[in-house]
């Protein structure tokens, strides 16, 4: 079986394909992505409007290069993100998603955008040059730390859509504090690189930062680093909490700038490890997997690769970041095993939706 995937949440309109055999081996075809992410640097973040008209503009050529390698008629079903995520830009991938299904008479897929990060874990093979990919499928129980620019969850997988939300952020996701983090130390958007590398040039111990104490032990709450990082930068330039935020960048010294960068990731990234390694011990499953874009992060992977008592095979970060396969994966296995098809006449966005 051959699915298409699109995927439209956020600032990247992206498809794949994406075959599965009879045993439920995935094979990568195509994966193409384009990102609007170079119109959004000069504010610093992603803003929905200039979003969802770069999908416009994008989508067709994209969903068009993806098929290439087999044409629609090898094409056996249409997986599409429908949610959570911006809501103008959900609506594009979804629009087109229900108007193909409908031109080329294929079974539509809705998909969980969370979700649907964690099935890039099941790529295990691509005649594509340049992915690294593991060698085999996650086995289950798996556990999976999602950690994107819109999401902090810890989910227990017992099965192929059986599985068990641990806990999730309460406030900011932690791609969301990496990117709010560098906004505060003059680092170009998106955060995650940016303060993954001036890290490097800093001391990670350099000062405290704290952790917040969830009631749910999986919960996850950022807002409180990345205040206390803005505490620290302003003290830091001998000013108080009245100083505004958008001088500091020009106030801070390069080595200040970098071990608030190199402390806020170390405190952010022990943060989720502390709590991936509880949950592992709590339920001993038979894989952990990485999902999303913080999942390329060097401090996650040796954090995680010290602490953790069993190996991870990551993805390749292409893979890790917003894509279209990911998608076609999750739709081939819920293809596979015949899981409820959506109606192209009426599958309606759901930005709030939850795992
Ligand atoms: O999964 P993704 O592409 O989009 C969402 O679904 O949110 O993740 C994007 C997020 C951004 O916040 C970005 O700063 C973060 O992932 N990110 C990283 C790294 N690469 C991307 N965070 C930390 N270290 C990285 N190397
Ligand atoms: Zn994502």
């Amino acid at each position: 079986m051959v699915i298409l995937g699109i995927e439209s949440s956020c600032d990247e309109t992206a498809a794949g394909l994406v075959e599965i055999n009879g045993s439920l081996d995935c094979l990568l075809l195509s994966n193409v992505v384009a990102s609007s992410m170079d119109l959004h640097v000069q504010y610093g973040g992603v803003v929905p409007e200039i979003a969802a008209r770069s999908h416009i503009e994008a989508i067709i050529p994209v969903v068009e290069e993806a098929i290439t390698p087999m044409g629609w008629d090898s094409i056996d079903a249409i997986a599409v993100t429908y949610g959570a995520g911006l809501g103008g830009s959900l609506l594009v991938g979804v629009m087109t998603a229900r108007s193909l299904a409908i031109a080329k008479n294929k079974p539509l897929y809705a998909i969980n955008h969370v979700e649907g990060h964690v099935y890039a874990n099941f790529i295990t093979s691509t005649p594509l040059p340049d992915y690294k990919l593991p060698s085999s499928p996650p086995s289950f129980p798996c556990l999976a730390l999602i950690v994107s620019g819109g999401h902090s969850q810890l989910v227990l997988f017992r099965d192929h859509f059986d599985y068990t939300l641990l806990g999730q952020t309460q406030d900011d996701a932690v791609g969301e504090a990496f990117d709010k983090v560098a906004k505060i130390i003059g680092l170009p958007y998106p955060g995650g690189p940016s303060v993954g590398k001036k890290a490097l040039e800093g001391n990670p111990r350099a000062f405290s930062l704290p952790k917040a104490k969830m009631q749910n032990k999986y919960d996850f709450s950022f807002s409180g680093l990345k205040t206390a990082v803005l505490r620290h930068a302003q003290a830091a330039c001998g000013q108080d909490f009245t100083f505004a935020s958008r001088l500091l960048p020009e106030a801070l010294t390069d080595p200040q700038k970098a071990d608030i960068a190199a402390v806020f990731q170390r405190v952010a990234i022990e943060t989720v490890v502390d709590k991936t390694l509880v949950a592992y011990n709590e339920f001993s499953p038979a894989s952990v997997v990485i999902a999303g874009g913080v999942a390329s992060n060097h401090e996650l992977r040796s954090q995680l690769a010290e602490r953790l008592p069993i190996e991870i095979a990551y993805t390749d970060p292409k893979l890790c970041t917003d894509n279209g396969a990911m998608i076609a994966t999750l739709g081939a296995f819920k293809a596979k095993l015949n899981q409820s098809v959506s109606d192209p006449y009426s599958l309606v966005i759901q930005p709030n939706l939850s795992m």
